[in-house]
C-alpha cells in the first residue's frame, strides 16, 4: 500500500513546484513590464494665463504673418476663432511660428516655454473663442477602451497615418506625420482643430469618450513598438513576456520531470521488494 501513497505524493510535489515557479515567473514578469510602462507627462491646463503677456509675444513672433490683431494677411490665415487648442497644438509641436512662408510646417522642438504658449493661446482665445485646450482628465487613458480606440483609429485615421500610426504618404503629395512623438493633449488638439490637410473631428463626429479611446490606443501601440528590452521584432513586451513564461515553464516542467523520474526509480525498487515478499 505504501507505494500507492508515494505515487500520490509525487505528482502533488511536482504540481506544487510548478505552481511556485509560476508565481515566481509571474512576479518577475510583473516587475519587468511595470518598469517598461510609459508615463506621459501632460500640460497642466489650470495654469495662470496672462493675455497681455500673450499679446506682447504675439506681436513680436506671430504678427508679421498673421497680422497685428491676428486678423490674417495675404500670407497667413486669421486666427480669430482658431482657439487656444490650435495655438497650443501648433506651438507645442514646434510648427508655429513658421520658419518661412510656403515651407511644410513639420514638427520641431519649440523655443517657447509652455507658459508663453498658454499666454499666446489665451490671447488668441480672447479674440473670438474657438476650441479650448483639453483638460488632463479629457486626455488621460484612465477608463479608456483601447479595443474601441483601435477600431475608431482604423476607420478615421489609418488611411492617412498608417495602421500603426507610423505616418504615410497622402495621394496629393503631402504626407501625414508619424504619431510617435505626439502627447495625448496634442492628439486631442489635432482632432479638434484639424491642422492643414487633416479634417476636423468635432465632438459630433467623434465624441470626447471616443477621442479618449483613440488616444489610449495610439499611446498603447507606441509603447508596444518600443519595448525597451531586447528586441523581438515589432512585437514588444507581450512577446517578451510570453517568451519569459515559456522559458520559465519549460524549466519547471524539466525540474518536475526530473523529480518524478527520481522517485519512480525509488518506488519501482520498493514495489519489486513487496512482490518478492
Ligand atoms: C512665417 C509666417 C508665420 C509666422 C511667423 C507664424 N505663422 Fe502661424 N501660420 C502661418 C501659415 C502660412 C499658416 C497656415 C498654414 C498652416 O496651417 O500651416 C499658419 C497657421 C497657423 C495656425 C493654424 C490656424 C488654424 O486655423 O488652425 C495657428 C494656430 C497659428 N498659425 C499660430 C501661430 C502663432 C501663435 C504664431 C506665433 C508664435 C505663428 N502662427 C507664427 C504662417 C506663420
Ligand atoms: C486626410 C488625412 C488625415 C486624416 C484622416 C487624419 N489625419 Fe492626422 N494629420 C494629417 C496631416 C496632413 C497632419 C500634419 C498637419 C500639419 O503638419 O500641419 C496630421 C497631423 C496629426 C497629428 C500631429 C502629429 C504631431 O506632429 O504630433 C496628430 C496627433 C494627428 N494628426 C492625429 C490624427 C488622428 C487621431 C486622426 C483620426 C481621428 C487623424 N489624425 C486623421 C492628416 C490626416
Amino acid at each position: 500500500m505504501s507505494w500507492i501513497n508515494a505515487r500520490r505524493r509525487r505528482p502533488a510535489a511536482g504540481y506544487a513546484a510548478l505552481l511556485l515557479g509560476l508565481v515566481v515567473v509571474a512576479l518577475l514578469y510583473g516587475s519587468l513590464t511595470h518598469q517598461g510602462g510609459v508615463t506621459v507627462a501632460s500640460a497642466a491646463t489650470g495654469a495662470q494665463q496672462d493675455v497681455a503677456a500673450g499679446k506682447a509675444l504675439f506681436d513680436t513672433s506671430c504678427s508679421s504673418c498673421h497680422g497685428l490683431d491676428a486678423q490674417g494677411t495675404s500670407v497667413a490665415p486669421s486666427l480669430i476663432g482658431a482657439g487656444a487648442a490650435a495655438v497650443d497644438f501648433q506651438m507645442s509641436t514646434g510648427r508655429m511660428p513658421a520658419r518661412e512662408l510656403g515651407a511644410e510646417n513639420d514638427r520641431k522642438p519649440t523655443t517657447f516655454t509652455q507658459q508663453q504658449i498658454y499666454d499666446i493661446a489665451a490671447y488668441v482665445a480672447s479674440l473670438g473663442g474657438g476650441p479650448a485646450i483639453p483638460p488632463e482628465s479629457a486626455v488621460s487613458s484612465e477608463g479608456a477602451n483601447t479595443a474601441l480606440g483601435s477600431e475608431l483609429f482604423s476607420t478615421n485615421c489609418a488611411q492617412c497615418h498608417g495602421f500603426a500610426g507610423a505616418g504615410g504618404a497622402l495621394t496629393y503629395g503631402k504626407s501625414a506625420p508619424s504619431l510617435n512623438a505626439s502627447t495625448p493633449t496634442q492628439i486631442y488638439e489635432a482632432m479638434l482643430t484639424g491642422p492643414e490637410a487633416m479634417p476636423v473631428f468635432g465632438d459630433g463626429t467623434i465624441t470626447p469618450a471616443e477621442k479618449k479611446d483613440i488616444i489610449a490606443y495610439i499611446t498603447a501601440t507606441r509603447s508596444e513598438t518600443n519595448p525597451g528590452g531586447f528586441s523581438l521584432g515589432r512585437t514588444g513586451t507581450t512577446t517578451e513576456g510570453l517568451v519569459g513564461w515559456a522559458g520559465g515553464l519549460t524549466f519547471l516542467v524539466l525540474i518536475a520531470m526530473w523529480l518524478t523520474a527520481k522517485r519512480r526509480d525509488h518506488v519501482q525498487g520498493e514495489s519489486e521488494n513487496s512482490t518478492h515478499e
